[in-house]
C-alpha cells in the first residue's frame, strides 16, 4: 500500500486520465507513493485507511457533484477525517460554465473541512477566467481550494500544472 490515496470520480474519463497522470509524478518522484482509485467501487474505511488522501472531482449540471461522488457524499458524513492529510483536484469548463467554475472541487473541500481533515495544496485562481466558483474561497477569492484542470479550455496548460502542484503537495504532507 502506498503513502497516498488518490480517490477520483470521473463520468466521462477526464479526471481519470488526470488522475493517473498525478499518480505517475508522484511516482516518478518516489516509486510506489500513490495508489489509484474510483470512488465509485470505495468505501470510507479504504480511504481512512490513508494518513494522505488526495481527492480528485468534476463539476457537472451546473455546479453539482460528479454522479459517484454524489451518492458517495452522504457516506462522507459519518467519517471522522481529524489527523488526516488531505489535497484536491478539480476538472471544470472555465468558458462553458463561468459561474459554477469546479463548484464540485469546494463543496468537497468543505465537506472534508467539516469532517475535521486538514486541506493542502491550494492553488492561485489567477490564470483562470470565471465569474463564480465555490472552489475560491481562500485568500480571498484569490486562490482555489486546489488544483483547477480545464480539459476543455487550458488543455495545454494541463501537464505544466500537475508538475508543480505534485511537488507542492508533496513538500506539503511532508513526503
Ligand atoms: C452537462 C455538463 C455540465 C457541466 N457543468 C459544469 C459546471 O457546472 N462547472 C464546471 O466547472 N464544469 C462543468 N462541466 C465541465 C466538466 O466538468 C468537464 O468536462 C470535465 O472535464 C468532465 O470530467 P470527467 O470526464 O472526469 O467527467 C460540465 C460539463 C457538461 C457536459
Amino acid at each position: 500500500m502506498g503513502k497516498i490515496g488518490l480517490f477520483f470520480g470521473s463520468n466521462t474519463g477526464n479526471t481519470e486520465a488526470v488522475a493517473y497522470q498525478i499518480a505517475e509524478k508522484f511516482n516518478q518522484l518516489e516509486s510506489g507513493l500513490v495508489d489509484v482509485h474510483n470512488i465509485g467501487g470505495s468505501t470510507p474505511e479504504q480511504i481512512l485507511s490513508y494518513s494522505h488522501i488526495i481527492l480528485g472531482i468534476p463539476t457537472w449540471n451546473t455546479g453539482e457533484l460528479q454522479d459517484d461522488w454524489a451518492f458517495f457524499l452522504p457516506k462522507m458524513e459519518s467519517m471522522n477525517f481529524s489527523g488526516k492529510k488531505v489535497a484536491l483536484f478539480g476538472l471544470g469548463d472555465q468558458n462553458g460554465y463561468g459561474f459554477n467554475f469546479l463548484d464540485a472541487l469546494g463543496i468537497l473541500a468543505d465537506e472534508v473541512l467539516i469532517q475535521g481533515g486538514t486541506v493542502f495544496g491550494f492553488w492561485s485562481a489567477q490564470r483562470y477566467q470565471f465569474e463564480e466558483s465555490l472552489a475560491a474561497k481562500e485568500e480571498g477569492g484569490e486562490a482555489l481550494m486546489g488544483l483547477g484542470i480545464d480539459q476543455e479550455g487550458q488543455a495545454n496548460l494541463t501537464d505544466d500544472r500537475i508538475e508543480t502542484w505534485v511537488k507542492q503537495v508533496k513538500a506539503e504532507f511532508g513526503l
